[in-house]
Order: structure tokens, then C-alpha cells, then sequence
């Protein structure tokens, strides 16, 4: 009898990506083979993200996809995993009856015992407030490979959900009240990465910044913050670069800030959702936070680490947003230079507070504030990386094949780097000499 195979199509951010390797994981270990030809597969998993309405229209298309070849193969088992698992639940068997599998987000961890159910179709989507992620040791595979360690670098997700219903934002229920992991449990994972060659860890959580501020995550009464996490996760031999995403703002402590001072392998880039620059757009969303606060922690980040590249999440168009609320993002976006940005177009999700809100700007609109962003963006991207010209910059290396490696500075810029390449393998830290600078990466030569 041959084994099961299964494919995993991952949408949306680094948690789901997470995610998609635990459910790979756990289903390896009751004997399934994952496969990357969707075709041939037993089993194929969309692990899914709501948090605009594109990505779960994606969904839905791909799923009418996966229908014809459900008909060409009746054995063939669907399942929809993730976020829009999570918010449509039974919807989704109900629109999609060739569906086999319902998994919302704090049921993955179940997944391999809900595939052995003898029903037609199953719908898992208990949200729980006390939810306790499970401790989870990755398994990184056979490691050692002729150009070096496999996986070099990983996400280890250290909290689940959020508190903070922003009005627009669907993953308060989507993903839950916000959880903590134990400090312990991260610990080990992170141990573990490193004993398997991992160099480089990225923190993962919706709001880092208040880990351990919703329950209890050591053991006693003792209190124990993000920095605290951050600064013992660091200490770990072994380890060469940490990063972490994401950050409200409002919760952004001076100690966290100091952390980019003092903390030698945290690379010094940091992403600071904004949203909006406008007071009453923010407002509006319910960031809980002024443009002016937003600023302070910007110099603050600036001044604790001179070099640090800070990157963003701007929504344009807004209910209610004017001309010269949008003009107010404009100006933060000079103000604060960005690095980067990630800049959206207002989606309505269901069961937000915002998809209620009166004044819904035009779509025409929208098309054209997020136009207008994208390019003075792009033109402040290629300013910023022009600067790095003639700099040696030391950068980690993410892929070799002999002619051309790519690697990333800690400042997360790709560079190109070309000429003489030498047998540097992934993971490894190299110095580069910036020749060249592009709107969205760099090129250099390694030195020697
Ligand atoms: N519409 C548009 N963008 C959104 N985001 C979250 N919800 C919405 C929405 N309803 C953006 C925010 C967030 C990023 C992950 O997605 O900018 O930081
Ligand atoms: Fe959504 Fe706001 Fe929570 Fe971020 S902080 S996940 S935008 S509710």
C-alpha cells in the first residue's frame, strides 16, 4: 500500500506559514508523504487568510478549481484550514459541498485524528478563550546537505490572537482572544532550532509586544515581558540573528526599544504597523495611539539604533477618510522616511465594527491613494538603498548555487551578489561591498 500524500497551499502571513509546517509535521509523523504535485495528491490542504477580501476570494476560486478534480478523483480529501476555516465554519460546506474538512485555527494540532473521522464532513472550529498552545519540537529533517544546512532560518510563534479590535481587523476572530505561550516551551523550541543548525529565528505574534501580559507564561507569580523573552532567546549559543514581527505601537516599551542597543544578534529592523497618518483615522480604527506618539517611538527606535530600518502597514481609503486625512499619510510617510511598507487598500470583513461605518470611500478612489503611496514609496526605497552604496554591510547568506547568491543584510535588504562568488553556504554571515542599488534590492561584491 503506498503512502498517503498531501499538499499544503499556504495564503496569507508568517503565522499561517507556521502553521502549514506544524500541520505537515504532525501529519509526517502518523506516515503521510507531503508531495509538491497537487494533481497526484490524497490529500490537499488550503491553509487560508481572511484578512482581506482578495485573499479569501482566492480561496473560494481555487476551491471551484479543486471541484473538477475531486470528480476525476472521488478519494481525493479537501481540507480548508486557517482564518476563513475559522470565520465561515459550516459556510464553507454549505457553498462548497466537494469540501471533506473544516479546521479552524486552534484545531490544527487535531488535524491528523479528524482526517481518520469516518463522517462525510467534518467542521472543527472551537474558539476558546483559555486556549494553551501545545508545546511543539519542529523537526528540521536531514540537515546537513553539500551546500550546508537546509533550513537556516525559521519562525517560532510565540503567541496566538489578539485583544485589540482595531475596527477593521478580522483576526480578533479569526484567531481568538490573545494567548501567550509558556516562556519555557519557547525556550526548548528555540534550543531546538539552533541544536538543528538553524542560525536566525523571527519571533512571530500578532502583537509581540504584549506577550505575557494576558496570562501567566512562567512558572510562580513573576512577570515576564517580551524584552525579557527576547533577551533569553538571544543568549541561546548558536543563534546568529533574531528578528520579530508584529508590533502595535501602543504597546512599544522603551525597554523593548533599548533591546536594539543592546542586544547584539537582534537585527535592526523593525516593523511598525502606522495604519494611517491621520489622528482621526486613527481614531476611527482604534489604534490607541497619535501620530505624534508614533513619532516619539520612531526617534526613540532611531536613537537607540541609528541604522535601523523601520517598514510599515498603511490602509488607505478608510471610511470616512478626506483628502486631507490621506494627506496627513502622505506627510508621515516624508516624515518618517520608511524603509518599506506593506499599503492596502480599505477591505470590509465581516463582523468588523468598520464594515458598519457610513461614508465608504469609492473604490476609484482607494485605487488612486494607494497609487500615489506605492510610488513615493518606491522612490524613498531607492534613496534609501542609494546610501548604501560603497558601504561593506555584513548580511546573511540565503542561497548559493555556485553563480550568484542571495543574501539579506539585517536591515532585511535582499543583495544580489555576483562576480566572484566563493563556497559560503546558507546561513553562513558574509560582508559584502555595495555596488548597486535597485528600488527593492541591492547588488554587491563579497570581500574577501
Ligand atoms: N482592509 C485593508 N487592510 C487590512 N489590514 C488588516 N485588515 C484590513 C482591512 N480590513 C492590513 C493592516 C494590517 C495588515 C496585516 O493588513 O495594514 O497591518
Ligand atoms: Fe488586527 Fe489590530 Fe490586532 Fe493587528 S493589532 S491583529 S490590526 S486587531
Amino acid at each position: 500500500m503506498h503512502s498517503k500524500t498531501f499538499f499544503i497551499k499556504t495564503f496569507g502571513c508568517q503565522m499561517n506559514l507556521r502553521d502549514s509546517e506544524i500541520m505537515a509535521q504532525l501529519l509526517g509523523e502518523k506516515g503521510y508523504v507531503e508531495t509538491s504535485d497537487s494533481e497526484t495528491a490524497d490529500l490537499i490542504i488550503l491553509n487560508t487568510c481572511s484578512i482581506r477580501a482578495k485573499a479569501e476570494q482566492k480561496v473560494m476560486s481555487l476551491l471551484g478549481v479543486l471541484r473538477k478534480q475531486k470528480k476525476r478523483n472521488p478519494n481525493l480529501k479537501i481540507c480548508v484550514a486557517g482564518c476563513v476555516a475559522q470565520q465561515e465554519g459550516q459556510q464553507i460546506i454549505e457553498r462548497m459541498p466537494h469540501v471533506d474538512l473544516v479546521v479552524g485555527t486552534q484545531n490544527i494540532y487535531e488535524l491528523a485524528e479528524l482526517l481518520k473521522e469516518k463522517k462525510q464532513q467534518t467542521v472543527a472550529t472551537s474558539l476558546v478563550d483559555n486556549y494553551s498552545i501545545p508545546a511543539f519540537i519542529p523537526d528540521l529533517g536531514k540537515q546537513e546537505s553539500e551546500v550546508g544546512p537546509v533550513v537556516f532560518k525559521k519562525f517560532l510563534t510565540i503567541m496566538q490572537g489578539c485583544n485589540n479590535y482595531c475596527t477593521y481587523c478580522v483576526v480578533p476572530y479569526t484567531r481568538g482572544r490573545e494567548i501567550s505561550r509558556q516562556a519555557s516551551h519557547i525556550l526548548q523550541e528555540a534550543r531546538a532550532l539552533v541544536d538543528g543548525g538553524v542560525k536566525e529565528i523571527t519571533l512571530l505574534g500578532q502583537n509581540v509586544n504584549s506577550y505575557g501580559k494576558t496570562n501567566n507564561v512562567i512558572e510562580g507569580n513573576g512577570s515576564f515581558s517580551f524584552s525579557d523573552l527576547l533577551r533569553q532567546v538571544a543568549s541561546i549559543p548558536g543563534l546568529r540573528q533574531l528578528r520579530f514581527t508584529t508590533s502595535n505601537p501602543k504597546d512599544l516599551s522603551d525597554d523593548l526599544m533599548r533591546c536594539f542597543a543592546e542586544v547584539d544578534i537582534l537585527c535592526p529592523h523593525f516593523h511598525l504597523p502606522v495604519q494611517s497618518g491621520s489622528n482621526r483615522i486613527l481614531s476611527l480604527m482604534n489604534r490607541k495611539y497619535s501620530r505624534e506618539l508614533y513619532l516619539e517611538k520612531v526617534a526613540a527606535l532611531r536613537s537607540y539604533c541609528p541604522e535601523i530600518a523601520i517598514t510599515t502597514d498603511m490602509i488607505v481609503g478608510f471610511p470616512g477618510e478626506t483628502n486631507e486625512d490621506f494627506e496627513e499619510t502622505m506627510a508621515l510617510l516624508e516624515e518618517v522616511y520608511y524603509h518599506g511598507s506593506y499599503s492596502f487598500k480599505y477591505s470590509d470583513r465581516p463582523g468588523t465594527r468598520s464594515s458598519a461605518f457610513e461614508d465608504k470611500v469609492e473604490e476609484s478612489v482607494k485605487a488612486e491613494r494607494l497609487l500615489r503611496f506605492q510610488t513615493r514609496q518606491d522612490e524613498i526605497c531607492l534613496e534609501h538603498n542609494k546610501k548604501y552604496v560603497g558601504q561593506e554591510l555584513p548580511m546573511m547568506i540565503e542561497k548559493n548555487d555556485g553563480d550568484a547568491i542571495v543574501a539579506r543584510t539585517g536591515t532585511n535588504h535582499l543583495v544580489h551578489i555576483t562576480g566572484e562568488v566563493n563556497s559560503c553556504k546558507p546561513g553562513d554571515i558574509a560582508t559584502a561591498r555595495i555596488l548597486h542599488a535597485g528600488h527593492h534590492s541591492l547588488q554587491g561584491v563579497l570581500k574577501k
